[in-house]
């Protein structure tokens, strides 16, 4: 398994260092106070700040975009996670949840998706998946067995020594014998395909989204055609495009500041770039987002909604391991690198000696998709494993907004705080109209 199940959950809000982030104080709730109720033969004080949540609440409902009546969501939050605990938490909280299910065998989809149902209440939620549009052994007719066999043959020993040497020299322990490492993931059409099947089972998942491209056509259909939305990652106009012309309900534009996956244009370039040329199609933003505000500039260029990733890996639900929290919570906005160290395809992470080692010009140059993955994922499994001994070649997807994120929170309030924020924005915004 590589990232999927969260064994313990961390209950309590630990804040482990404060870094003067606008989040320092929890909003007391998000009470939805109908206008002018409450507020006759009361304090002026308390009037003032009865009528300014009155007018923020009905600014709040600005928020709400027609993705999220389609979807069934109070807010047009959607938070990618591997992690289940997250997925649930962010969709009872009025978000859209996502689970990544690329690192999940069908049966380990299976169990999380039966866990996220029992735990989400009545919410829905959604699962992504990765059917890159070029991978090496694309249009194979293999069985994902044979085509695992068949890539796996192909990978250079000098890329496998490479990756045990780097892991040897930092002293991360082998894994126990027996243990097993998927190598080849869902990382293809041929091992994406049967966990599409599996999600179309579970009647609370209301989206499928795709990394990595645009789904091909039977699958968009079989999607759409079970009542589910169809969405897909891109980070240029030519892949959205391509989503629009495929008939995709929702294309989520991700900037290149975004953890994981990600193009070399910025967030602030390519959303208006994007929802432009995706019109009527809604756009949701990604890349970058880690505050009400920056969603708030998202809405303004007219994103439908803002789809976000990083902020989520140091929340109390997450499972990463305790050190490979601390190493986020540690990190700058200038610390993370957009490589192909890991998976072959440029994919942002935090930089250490593994993607300085496998960047340098005298090693060797990594691999494509998927077998680049397939020579890492021991080191993936070894660094999850033991992750106190595995920082400094870890793999640590994470967008440049991990900069910002500085203490361990529970998800509910990661999405009160980004309400509140935005909500200031638009006052802001507001108070900058002539009256
Ligand atoms: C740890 C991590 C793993 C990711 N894995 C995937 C993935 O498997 N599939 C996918 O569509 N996007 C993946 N992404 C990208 C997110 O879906 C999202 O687009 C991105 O995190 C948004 O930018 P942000 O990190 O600045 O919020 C990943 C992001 C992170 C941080």
């Amino acid at each position: 398994m590589l990232f999927g199940g969260c064994p313990q959950l961390i209950p309590n809000c630990r804040i482990l260092r404060g870094r003067g982030s606008a989040r320092g104080n929890p909003p007391a709730q998000l009470a939805v106070i109908p206008a002018k109720a409450g507020i006759q033969g009361q304090g002026v004080g308390r009037v003032k700040n009865e009528q300014k949540r009155s007018i923020r609440t009905q600014r709040g409902s600005k928020m709400r975009t027609e993705i999220c009546d389609k979807l069934g969501i109070e807010y047009p939050i959607f938070a990618f996670s591997h992690c289940r605990d997250v997925v649930a938490a962010v969709s009872r909280a009025g978000g859209l949840g996502v689970l990544g299910a690329v690192g999940f065998s069908p049966d380990e989809l299976k169990a999380n998706l039966k866990w996220i149902d029992a735990h989400v209440g009545d919410q829905p939620y959604a699962v992504d998946v990765v059917i890159p549009s070029k991978y090496q052994g694309k249009g194979e007719d293999m069985s994902a067995e044979e085509l695992e066999k068949a890539l796996s043959a192909s990978i250079p020993q000098e890329h496998r020594d490479f990756a045990k040497k780097l892991l040897a020299e930092a002293g991360v322990p082998e894994l126990p014998e027996g243990h097993p490492v998927q190598e080849l993931l869902g990382w293809t059409e041929t091992t994406a395909w049967p966990l599409v099947e599996i999600t179309l089972g579970h009647d609370k998942v209301r989206l499928v989204a795709n990394a990595l491209g645009t789904p091909p056509a039977d699958v968009v259909k079989e999607i759409q055609d079970s009542g589910r939305m169809v969405a897909a990652l891109c980070g240029s106009v030519k892949h959205a495009l391509a989503h629009k012309q495929a008939g995709l309900d929702i294309i989520v534009c991700q900037g290149s500041e975004g953890g994981g996956h990600t193009g070399d244009v910025g967030s602030i370039v390519v959303w208006p770039e994007v929802i432009d040329a995706a019109d009527p199609v809604p756009v949701l933003a990604a890349g970058g987002i880690g505050t009400g505000h920056q969603m708030a500039a998202a809405m303004a260029m007219g994103a439908a909604g803002v789809w976000t990733g990083t902020i989520w890996l140091t929340t109390a639900e997450s499972d990463w391991p305790p050190a490979q929290k601390e190493t986020y919570l540690k990190a700058t906005s200038r610390d993370t690198v957009r490589t192909r160290a890991w998976t072959g395809k440029p994919c942002r992470v935090l930089r250490n000696d593994w993607t300085d080692a496998w960047d340098a010009n005298d090693t060797p140059d990594p691999l494509g998709l998927p077998l680049q993955y397939m020579v890492t994922s021991d080191a993936v499994v070894r660094g999850h494993m033991y992750a106190s001994q595995a920082q400094s070649v870890g793999f640590s997807p994470a967008g440049q907004i991990v900069g910002s994120v500085s203490a361990v929170k529970p998800v509910r309030l990661v999405i009160q705080e980004m309400i509140e924020e935005y909500l200031d924005a638009v006052e802001r915004l507001n108070d900058l109209m002539p009256e």
